[in-house]
Parts: structure tokens; sequence; C-alpha cells
């Protein structure tokens, strides 16, 4: 059996494709891996898997019908799992149009590929067709500081253009079950942290520039609270949403590891100082407060319970293990840093893909 996957080479969807593979019960299912290789898109995630048959790369955009045509057709997947996206909310505020272009645009080509699929298969494979698609617990937007969790029921109020992208994308996967009756599931997610996280994003920015001596660049007052998950709790999320999710249900997927991004830079610096200490003292002596994110979301947490008593899924990892685990992952893998910073891995992929698709 197949699955496909979109956007496997980016952070969560290239941990993904290397648990699924390593996994005791998926590791025998082939990957058919669909990813742009954006600047976010880094096949030296997957470097471990070069030469495995399981995993079939293919280098090309969720755009392009005729592409998701026959790869559908070719692999006859049984599931469809949807990461491909534009993820970023700074870019999204510098840049939005390429958000509408991948979130909105792109999981509409999808779904509608992936209807014409599913509408083709004989009766047994397509009542156990899944399509699952990975999306954030942004959708719900901003909460107050006493406020109770994120329960799916809460309502969708996006306030960043990426929020909103991805708010489009949720209503028209749900469209697409309700209206056409195609299996979907769909998960909204706290914010990951570990392997492979591209440093653009707090946690990975913050270690990459301390070990680099450059300031830590901390939005406003840094109170924002955000809740915490490892990258590999999200994947077995999935996994178990894929597994035993009911087709047509949202799942919430969080960590129950609410803290604000204070915190979280002096936990970082702290772990280095143990882990790797400077000449001239604590890395939080690099910590400094800069201009505010516009539109700052304030807060967001997540209320997991659904998943847990629905499908018995529950994070593996405490924030204190999972951060101790990343900071010493990025100490071992410094030259992943240095290709990722010097662009070393975009070089790469131009001169084994140059402008074509594979
Ligand atoms: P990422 O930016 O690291 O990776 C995105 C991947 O998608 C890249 O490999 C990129 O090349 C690929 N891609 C982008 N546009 C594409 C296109 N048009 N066609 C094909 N591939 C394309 O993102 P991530 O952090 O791994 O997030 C993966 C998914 O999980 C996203 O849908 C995101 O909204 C969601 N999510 C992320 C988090 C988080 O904390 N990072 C939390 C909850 C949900
Ligand atoms: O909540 C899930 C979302 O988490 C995902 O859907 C997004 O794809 C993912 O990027 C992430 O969004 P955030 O905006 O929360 O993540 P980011 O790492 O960009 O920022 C985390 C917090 O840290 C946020 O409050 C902004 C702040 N921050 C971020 C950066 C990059 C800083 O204070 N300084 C920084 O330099």
């Amino acid at each position: 059996m197949t699955i496909l996957v979109t956007g496997g080479a980016g952070f969560i969807g290239s941990n993904f494709v290397l648990d699924w593979l390593a996994g005791v019960d998926t590791r025998d299912e082939r990957v058919v891996n669909l990813d742009a290789l954006t600047y976010a898109g880094n096949l030296a995630n997957l470097a471990s898997l070069a030469g495995d048959s399981r995993h079939v790369f293919v280098k090309g955009d969720i755009g392009d019908r005729a592409l998701l045509d026959q790869l559908l057709a070719t692999h006859r997947p049984r599931a469809v799992l949807h990461f491909a996206a534009e993820s970023h909310v700074d870019r999204s505020i510098h840049g939005p149009g390429e958000f509408m272009r991948t979130n909105v645009q792109g999981t509409f080509n999808l779904l509608e590929a992936v209807r014409a699929h599913w509408m083709s298969l004989p009766g047994d494979e397509r009542s156990s067709f899944r399509f699952h698609h990975v999306s954030t617990d942004e959708v719900y937007g901003s909460l107050a500081p006493d406020a109770p969790a994120f329960t799916e029921a809460h309502p969708y109020e996006p306030n960043s253009p990426y929020s909103a992208s991805k708010a489009a994308s949720d209503h028209l996967v749900r469209a697409w079950h309700h209206t056409y009756g195609l299996p979907v599931t769909t998960s909204n997610c706290s914010n990951n942290y570990g392997p492979y996280h591209f440093p653009e994003k707090l946690i990975p920015l913050m270690i990459v520039n301390a070990l680099a001596d450059k300031s830590l660049p901390i939005y406003g007052d840094g109170m924002q609270v955000r809740d915490w998950l490892y990258v590999s709790d999200h994947c077995s999320a999935i996994r178990a949403v894929l597994a035993r999710g009911r087709p047509g249900q949202v799942y919430n997927v969080g960590g129950w590891n609410e803290k604000p991004n204070r915190e979280i830079v002096h936990t970082i610096c702290a772990l280095l100082d143990e882990l790797r200490p400077h000449t001239q003292g604590t890395y939080a002596r690099l910590i400094t407060h800069v201009t505010d994110r516009p539109g700052h979301d304030r807060r967001y947490a997540i209320d997991a319970r659904k998943i847990e008593r629905e499908l018995g899924w529950r994070p593996a990892e405490t924030f204190e293990s999972g951060i101790r685990k990343t900071v010493r992952w990025y100490l071992d893998h410094a030259d992943w840093v240095a290709n990722v910073q010097s662009g070393g891995y975009r070089d790469w992929v131009q001169q084994q893909y140059g402008a074509s698709t594979a």
C-alpha cells in the first residue's frame, strides 16, 4: 500500500515521513512525497532515506493538476496527507500572495484531483480512502489570558494572512466532505518544535543565533503565549487520526504546554549555558526586545481532550524533555544548520532539478 504526502520535505512533513518509514506498523507502506521545494523544503532532512525504494520523492507543485492526476493514477494511494503550505506568519505579513496561491488555491486544486481519484476507486478502496488535512490552531484567533483553551467548536477568527489562508483551506476541506462526501479528516495543531525546524521560527532561530553570537530578538514584551508540542507527537497524532479518525471530523492537537515566549528563550539560553558554555557568560546577554509583529496574537492554547478521548492519543514528550532533545539536535547537526544558513541546500536543489519538475 501507498500513502501520498504533500510538503514532505518541510519541517513537519519530513519528520512525518521519517517516523512513518521507521514505525513498526507503517514501515512497509511506501510514501510518495510531493514537494515543490520552496525555501522551506530541504531534501537534506530526508538524506537518511537515500536509495530507499519505500520513499518516492517528486518535486512538484500542488497547483499542478496534471501532475496530481498522474501521481494519483500511477501510485493509487490509499490516503493523501496534506502538509504542503506556506507556514510562516511574518512572511505572510510581508507577502500574502504566495499564501493564497498555495494554501487556498493549492488546497482547492488538490481536493479536486483527489475527489476525481476517489470517485474512480472501486467500492472497498473507495470506502477506506482518506484525505487528511494538516492545519493549525491559529485559525481560532487569539485567546484572553483566562479564556478556556480552543476546542473544535471554537469559532474561526483568523488574524493574519497566514491563518486566514489556513482557515480558508479548512473550510474547503469541510465543504468537500459535506457536499461530495469526500472522506476527510482535519487536525488543528499548536506550535511544533524539534529537529529540522527552519531557523526562521522562534525556537530554532534562538538556538542558531545564540550559537553564532547574534542577538535574540523577542517581539514586543515577549509575554505572548504559545502551546508547544514536540514534532514527533504531532506525527503520532496524525497517524492516530489516519488510523482511527472518523471522516468529517476535526481533531485539535496540543501538548498542554502553554509558555510565554520570554520563558522559551530563557530556557534555551539556560540549556545552552549547560551544554555549550560560552566564555563571555550566559547566552541570555544576547536577548533584545524588538518591534512587535503587526496583529500579533496574544495567546493560543489547545484543548486536546477529543483526540485523547476518541483516539487514545497522548503526547509522549514533556516540554522539558522535548526542548532538551531539540537543543541537543541543533548542537549535533551544525552541518545541517550551516547548509541552511549558507543557502547550500538550495544550490543542490537547483543542480539536481533545475527549474523543471520531476
Ligand atoms: P514548512 O514551511 O516547514 O514546510 C512546508 C513544505 O511545503 C515545504 O517543504 C515546501 O517546499 C512545501 N510546499 C510549499 N508550497 C508548496 C506547493 N505549492 N506545492 C508543494 N509543496 C509546497 O511547514 P511546516 O512547519 O512543516 O508545516 C507543515 C503543515 O503543518 C502546514 O500546513 C502548516 O500550516 C501546518 N502546521 C504547522 C505548525 C508548526 O508549528 N510549524 C503547527 C500546526 C500546523
Ligand atoms: O500555532 C501554530 C503555528 O505556529 C503554525 O501554524 C505556524 O505555521 C508556525 O509558524 C507557528 O506560528 P507562530 O507565529 O506562533 O510561530 P513563530 O515561531 O513565528 O513565533 C512564535 C512566537 O514567537 C510568536 O509569538 C512570535 C514570537 N517571535 C517569533 C520570532 C520568529 C519572536 O518573539 N521573535 C522572533 O524572532
